[in-house]
């Protein structure tokens, strides 16, 4: 069973070992297998100017293997959309302390598609909710591929453009601020069947966060309610 755990520098150091393995897979997704080369390292690892120490990362971990991730970037420090990307944005700048960025969600090639659990893009989906809803964030801003649209709103994700498509190297990008509620997550969890929150926070006692409730399984309206 897979776990997603929570990284930020406060308990990084009690995942230290994953960062090569993690930083490996970035190259082998992203350089060899996307073919985004502008991205590309002599040294075999993806890793640019947004991973420093204030960066927050999910892991989702099975059997101590890491098997998908998701980095998320405070926006009151430089982000992609703001050193990058800025004519994405018509919007201006998004500066917030209650939005972080998103990017660099993977799942390793083996654990895609459908299995016998939750599908682990979805849990990654569910984890960053339920991230930012722990932590007082209510959105998420996006840099992102245009068929990540109909997936997020398949499982309820509400993404707002801050401006219109570009090509680019042949993928149609836009940015977008996902809102970050209790509907969502709760939507998300039901869909996927998940009762309680999943993050494991290990090593972050220190943390200031909310408790997230369990989830009520959804009822359905009896026939006499519906009339
Ligand atoms: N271009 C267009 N559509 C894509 C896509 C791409 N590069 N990658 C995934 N999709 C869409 C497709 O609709 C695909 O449906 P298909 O099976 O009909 O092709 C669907 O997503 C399912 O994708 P799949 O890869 O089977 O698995 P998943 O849903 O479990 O995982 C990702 C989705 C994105 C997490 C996984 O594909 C991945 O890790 N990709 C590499 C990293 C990446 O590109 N991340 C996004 C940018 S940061």
């Amino acid at each position: 069973m897979q776990d997603i755990h929570v990284v930020r520098k406060d308990n990084r150091h009690l995942y230290e070992g994953y960062f090569d393995p993690y930083f490996r897979l970035r190259h082998e997704i992203y350089v060899k297998q996307r073919k985004w080369m502008a991205l590309d390292r002599p040294d075999g690892r993806e890793i640019d100017q947004f991973d420093t120490e204030e960066a927050v990362y999910l892991f989702c971990i099975d059997n101590d293997q890491l098997i998908g991730a998701m980095r998320a970037v405070p926006t009151v420090m430089p982000t992609l959309m703001s050193e990058i990307f800025p004519y994405l944005n018509m919007r201006g700048p998004i500066h917030r302390s209650d939005v972080y960025e998103l990017s660099r969600i993977f799942v390793i090639p083996e654990r895609r598609g459908e299995h016998a659990g939750p599908r682990v893009d979805m849990l990654l989906l569910t984890a960053i909710m339920e991230y930012g809803l722990s932590t007082g964030l209510t959105g998420f801003s996006i840099v992102l591929e245009s068929w990540w649209l109909p997936r997020f709103e398949r499982c309820g994700w509400k993404a707002r453009p801050l401006g219109v498509p570009h090509m680019m190297d042949g993928m149609s990008v836009l940015a977008v601020l996902v809102d970050c509620d209790e509907g969502t997550w709760t939507t998300l969890c039901s869909q996927i069947g998940l009762s309680k929150p999943v993050l494991t926070w290990r090593g972050l006692t220190g943390v200031n966060r909310r408790s997230l409730p369990d989830i009520s399984p959804r009822v359905q309206p009896t026939a006499q309610q519906a009339q």
